[in-house]
């Protein structure tokens, strides 16, 4: 049996109605009992973010898990306003997990330092790594879902569930911690 929620999911896609990865992504883990997922776009449309609010969901949650397809190998806006006004500066949330869920347009192939993008997801995912670091917070392993245009239906399905897999993991883990 599943505790009080403690995975919380910030989903951060602007056009979510129009998302085929992220939509199907959240879909999956909206239904587990330990899972909060919640819309950033959608709770904010207005990106006026209720800094307490947010707060408040940050510390009732042991795993935090940033999801959001890669703009200009970044966050969307909204996101990143996240994290300038709520994520606390220093050691704050030691003991908590952050795991970031990202899909991109590019093939993983071009992550490469040979291939087009020149980067490796590693690399250029290294800020938010540098925040998990500098807020104490462990970073669990991303998941990943490149070539979102080229990914058949039987792949999403199959990422979608490995998504659910490693949620409910870390609902596991905490579970007899
Ligand atoms: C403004 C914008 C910037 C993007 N930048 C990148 C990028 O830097 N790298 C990349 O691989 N894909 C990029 N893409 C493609 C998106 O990451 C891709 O469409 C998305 O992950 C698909 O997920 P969805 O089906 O949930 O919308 C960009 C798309 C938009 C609209």
């Amino acid at each position: 049996m599943h505790p009080d929620p403690h995975v919380l999911v910030l989903v951060a896609h602007p056009d979510l109605g129009r998302s085929r990865v992220n939509a199907a992504l959240a879909d999956a883990v909206r239904g587990l009992r330990h899972v909060t997922v919640h819309d950033l776009y959608g709770s904010y449309p207005d990106h006026r973010v209720d800094v307490p609010r947010e707060r408040a969901l940050l510390h009732a949650h042991r795993t935090v898990v940033l999801q959001f397809p890669f703009y200009w190998y970044s966050t969307p806006p909204l996101l990143k306003q996240w994290l300038d006004q709520v994520m606390p500066y220093g050691p704050a949330l030691t003991g908590k997990t952050l795991r970031l869920a990202v899909s991109t347009g590019s093939a993983a192939h071009t992550y490469t330092p040979e291939g087009r993008t020149g980067y490796t997801m590693a690399e250029l995912l290294r800020p938010l790594e540098a925040t998990a670091r500098l807020t104490g917070m462990d970073l669990a392993e991303p998941l990943l879902v490149h070539g979102a245009r080229n990914l058949t239906d039987e792949e999403l399905k199959r990422t979608a569930e490995r998504y659910q897999e490693l949620l409910c993991a870390a609902g596991a883990v905490q579970r007899t911690s």
